[in-house]
């Protein structure tokens, strides 16, 4: 159904590299060589009339209503398919057309249910349009005939419904959902008049491999393919471009509204990460921002045994502020510090670290990322200069081989995903390295070259039995060493790794892959032509995490794969805003920017804008705190959007940690497992609540834009401004595009940017200032940012985390495409039918041997803890490896979760547990106290008279 903001001109977009003239209805139009005569007309406001035809899909010339007349040419080409040709003169109007067109749609019209007053789509149908553009005033034919009139409607997914009865055959929801998705879910069966869409062999929607991204039902020119929101509520009648709050992709929408009300996100043609597309969770998965369980008023309780109070926010900040105050007071200025969060804007997040060194004078501010990509900041910085990713993400559709290592796209970062399965339909070739076959591994018209399932822990040994390969058999573009990186440091690398230590046949008992696949995956990457490399969190959260990262960039300089499209070393970021948290100095040892906060120059420049004195030492990292707070040193937290209670390793000690603190403020949505052990809660905003920016993980800034007013009464930064002045350190912002002011006046990655000149270019990849106005979609181009690459030479050392008989398999955890992080969000919405519980993947040999059967209850237990799952008897998983989800609190994946972290980071092991598997009748103890301590904190906050949207 049409977008009420966007155009549509029929066609996709050409870059082809010369212009082509011809003349349409007299008008003389030049246009990128390759486009089609019907977008030629539209770029002229020349409208022909079309149903098959959208911009977002290749042409597919089946309905005939765009026919048009070429001087010289025989009949009537269709013009969506029709590339223009200089000197071509077109006539899209005359009295022949118009007859054709009007019989094509009466036609169409003669089997189609004439309710256009009731349809969803009234206003906003193309049929309906093109039967007012073709003057339609009678059918022929009459409606009587064999129609499809009485076809049965599946409402079996929850977010839209499909009425055949409505359907023209035209075949853009089949094109959208394998050209965009790339998922191939629909076909059209039958011939003829029989010819229908169907999900998969005729099963319904929800049981089909549709995975609800929406496109068909963007592609859909008439009510066929409805969203529900729009069923039951009717048209939108403004809009908005946001960003979405939930994966690292940033896909732009508009949201379409009604009033104050979200009537559906409509994925923005013009957005530059997603071109138009999107996955489950930022289409539809937005019905938590108005869950009856937002929280909407300020409470505080002096224990966490105690019934919460619901309170002004006067007295909520005044009471917060107060007691941040008394406790350093008692327990010096150390004792306390912030948490803020990648589900933050970037001018939250610059918030809170000001807050913490210039309000409570001290840095200890950390961030969730430090649970995911802090080794990709280290790594990438030691070796290449930037803490960020190299390349756009378009820049994969010049990658001739791509390497997927430690990452999930088509569920972790699925518009990403799609994009890349689009590249890898083309012809380029892939390799993946992941414990689990992922599904990219084999998905329709996609399968890897190399699966390189290695053992859980073993990346560093993989990494250099590659690099081996590289070094030993000549593959190494010397000529791009020679320029670009550190001469000295190659040679000490190439030494290293000649080694034949590091041999895939020395390396293949500790990674469990064939020494043969090794070497082929290793040639193939360096001589494919242009070789990029994506990955996740599978390689940074491990021991050896930045180790990996290291390894990641040598191979890329040693094979020339750095500074140009097609290219380039890209962690695919978790969160929204895993790269903005990290940029807007909220690790406690660096200031905006990455700059550290020893480094006098920069403090002294923060000192003189803040007007305050910075401490120069790095502040307590988010798992010293937790030491520092059993230490009884650190009594007090302000965490702003993050639950560490469920989603930091080792929940137990977390939970002993958050106890033994006097003041704990959460600010979030929710009630969430951290606000369970908090003694203030401020009401948070959602992103459709407030102004402020996001940064994607390539770099990308992007606006998000308030749709609604604050449903508590403050965006998340007014919050942290009100605390700010409470505890002394004043702040007077009155917009966030203030805070982004200061961001660029203080930051040199930052100074180009602006509110009104990312309103001017949609959105900007930073680096942008002086040298880069408009932003730098590639980095390192011509020198690195640390001028020289620098090769470090990557030891592996095991992990410490080692199977024995009473711990024989390898837990790693991962997440899945219906749901969000800790599923604080999603799990409040209907994606919760997808993915109602974590499950254990067991191997069918492992499963057999302990008499698991799929579907069981299972006790996981390691050297931390114990938990109880459902099983999943699957191949997915090889021999002595499970794998678990970690987006129900209930499920307490990280109950067995341990406390080692990357060597440089802290970064936390997540990814490699020793555990034991047994069939099991009973939740576990951890489960059992779990359930009773959140029936206890449910019963005090019902206590409490919570405002909420019932
Ligand atoms: S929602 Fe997406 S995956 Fe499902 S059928 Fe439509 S295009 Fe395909
Ligand atoms: S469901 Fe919509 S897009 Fe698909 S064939 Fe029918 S009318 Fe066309
Ligand atoms: S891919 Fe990520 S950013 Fe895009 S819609 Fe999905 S969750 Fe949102
Ligand atoms: S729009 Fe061209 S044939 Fe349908």
């Amino acid at each position: 159904m049409q977008s009420i903001a966007e155009q549509d001109f029929g066609t996709p977009q050409r870059h082809g590299s010369g212009t082509v003239t011809l003349t349409i209805d007299g008008q003389e139009v030049t246009v990128p060589e390759g486009t089609s005569v019907m977008r030629a007309a539209a770029l002229s406001d020349v409208k022909i009339p079309k149903l098959c035809a959208t911009d977002q899909l290749e042409a597919f010339g089946s309905c005939r209503l765009c026919l048009v007349q070429i001087e010289g040419m025989k009949g009537l080409p269709a013009s969506c398919t029709t590339p223009v040709a200089a000197g071509m003169k077109v006539t899209t109007q005359n009295r022949q057309l118009a007859d054709i067109r009007r019989g094509v749609m009466e036609l169409y019209i003669s089997d189609h249910p004439l309710d256009c007053l009731t349809c969803p789509a009234n206003g906003h149908c193309e049929l309906q349009d093109m039967a007012g553009v073709v003057g339609l005033r009678e059918v022929r034919y009459g409606y009587e005939g064999k129609n499809h009139r009485v076809a049965v409607k599946d409402t079996s997914n929850p977010y839209f419904t499909f009425d055949a009865s409505k359907c023209i055959v035209c075949s853009r929801c089949v094109r959208a959902c394998d050209e965009q998705q790339g998922t191939l879910a629909l076909t059209i069966q039958g011939r003829g008049f029989d010819s229908t869409v169907s999900a998969g062999q005729n099963v319904s929607f929800m049981d089909s491999e549709c995975v609800s991204c929406g496109a068909c039902v963007q592609a859909c020119p008439t009510a066929t393919l409805s969203e529900n929101s729009l069923i039951e509520m009717g048209q939108a009648e403004h809009s908005k471009v946001t960003t979405c709050a939930y994966c690292g992709v940033g896909c732009s929408f508009r949201a379409e509204m009604k009033g104050e009300e979200v009537m559906r996100m409509v994925p923005n043609k013009d957005g530059h990460a997603n071109h138009g597309h999107s996955c489950v969770k930022g289409r539809f998965a937005i019905g938590y921002a108005t869950h009856a369980d937002r929280i909407l008023k300020p409470m505080i309780r002096a224990n966490i045994t105690d019934p919460w109070r619901e309170v002004s926010w006067d007295e909520a900040i005044a009471h917060a502020a107060g007691e941040m105050r008394r406790l350093q007071a008692r327990y010096g200025r150390d004792s306390i510090g912030g948490i803020t969060s990648s589900r933050c804007t970037n001018e939250e997040t610059y918030l809170v670290q000001k807050l913490v060194r210039a309000g409570f004078g001290n840095n200890n501010v950390d961030t969730c990322a430090r649970v995911c990509h802090s080794p990709t900041g280290y790594g990438l910085k030691q070796t290449l200069g930037e803490s960020a990713g190299t390349q756009n993400f378009d820049s994969v559709m010049k990658a001739d081989v791509i390497f997927v290592i430690g990452a999930n796209p088509t569920d972790g970062h699925p518009v990403f995903g799609s994009q890349m399965k689009r590249r890898l339909r083309q012809g380029a070739r892939l390799i993946v390295a992941d414990p689990r076959t992922i599904d990219l591994v084999r998905t329709p018209h996609v399968a890897a070259d190399f699966h390189l399932k290695l053992r859980p822990g073993t990346n560093v040994a993989l990494i250099n039995s590659l690099a081996h390969v590289i070094v030993t058999e000549g593959l190494v573009r010397h000529e791009f060493v020679h320029e670009r990186c550190e001469v000295d440091s190659f040679e000490k690398w190439r030494g290293f790794v000649a080694d034949a230590r590091h041999s895939p046949e020395a390396m293949e008992a500790v990674t469990g892959v064939p020494a043969g696949a090794v070497r082929a995956a290793a040639r193939l990457y360096a001589t494919a032509g242009n070789g990029a490399i994506y990955y996740g969190l599978g390689v940074t959260e491990h021991s050896q995490g930045s180790t990996m990262v290291m390894g990641i960039a040598n191979l890329a300089m040693a094979t020339g794969n750095l500074g140009r499209e097609g290219v380039g070393v890209n962690p695919l970021r978790g969160q929204n805003n895993v790269q903005g948290s990290c940029d807007m100095g909220s690790f406690p040892h660096e200031f905006p920017g990455y700059r550290h906060v020893s480094d006098d120059s920069t403090r002294h420049l923060l000192e003189n804008d803040w007007g305050v004195s910075l401490q120069n030492e790095p502040g307590l990292r988010i798992p010293n705190m937790f030491e520092a707070a059993l230490d009884g040193e650190f009594k007090g937290l302000y965490i702003e959007g993050e639950d560490i209670a469920q989603s930091d390793p080792n929940t137990q000690h977390v939970t002993a940690a958050l106890k033994a603190m006097e003041c704990i403020i959460v600010q979030d949505l929710f009630l969430n497992e951290s606000a369970k052990f908090a003694h203030v809660f401020l009401p948070g905003s959602s992103f459709l609540e407030k102004d402020g920016t996001f940064t994607n993980a390539e770099r990308r800034i992007s606006r998000v834009r308030k749709v609604m007013q604050p449903r508590s009464g403050y965006a998340d930064w007014e919050i942290t401004q009100l605390l700010a002045n409470a505890v002394g350190y004043p702040m007077n912002y009155r917009h966030a595009s203030e805070i982004m002011d200061e961001i660029a006046r203080l930051t040199p990655t930052f100074t180009g940017v602006s509110y009104a000149r990312l309103d001017e270019l949609g959105s900007i990849q930073w680096p942008c200032n002086a040298a880069h106005p408009d932003g730098t979609p590639t980095m390192h181009v011509g020198e690195f940012v640390r001028g020289k690459g620098r090769f470090l030479v990557t030891e592996y050392v095991p992990t410490r985390e080692k199977v024995n008989a009473r711990f024989p398999l390898i837990l790693t955890t991962g997440r899945i495409l219906s749901q969000y992080n800790v599923g604080a969000q999603t799990r409040r919405t209907e994606n919760n039918q997808w993915h109602a519980e974590d499950r254990l993947e067991i191997h069918p040999n492992d499963a057999e041997e302990r008499g698991i059967s799929d579907g069981d209850w299972v006790g996981v237990s390691s050297r931390s803890g114990e938990t109880v799952l459902r099983s999943r008897v699957t191949e997915r998983v090889q021999p002595g490896v499970v794998y678990t989800t970690f987006h129900f609190p209930e499920s307490g994946a990280n109950v067995i979760t341990t406390d080692n972290s990357d060597w440089a980071t802290n970064c936390p092991e997540y990814k490699v547990t020793a555990v034991q598997a047994t069939r099991v009748s009973q939740p576990s103890e951890w489960q059992k106290r779990f359930r009773e301590f959140a029936e206890t904190q449910d019963g005090l906050l019902k206590g409490a008279a919570v405002s909420t949207l019932k």
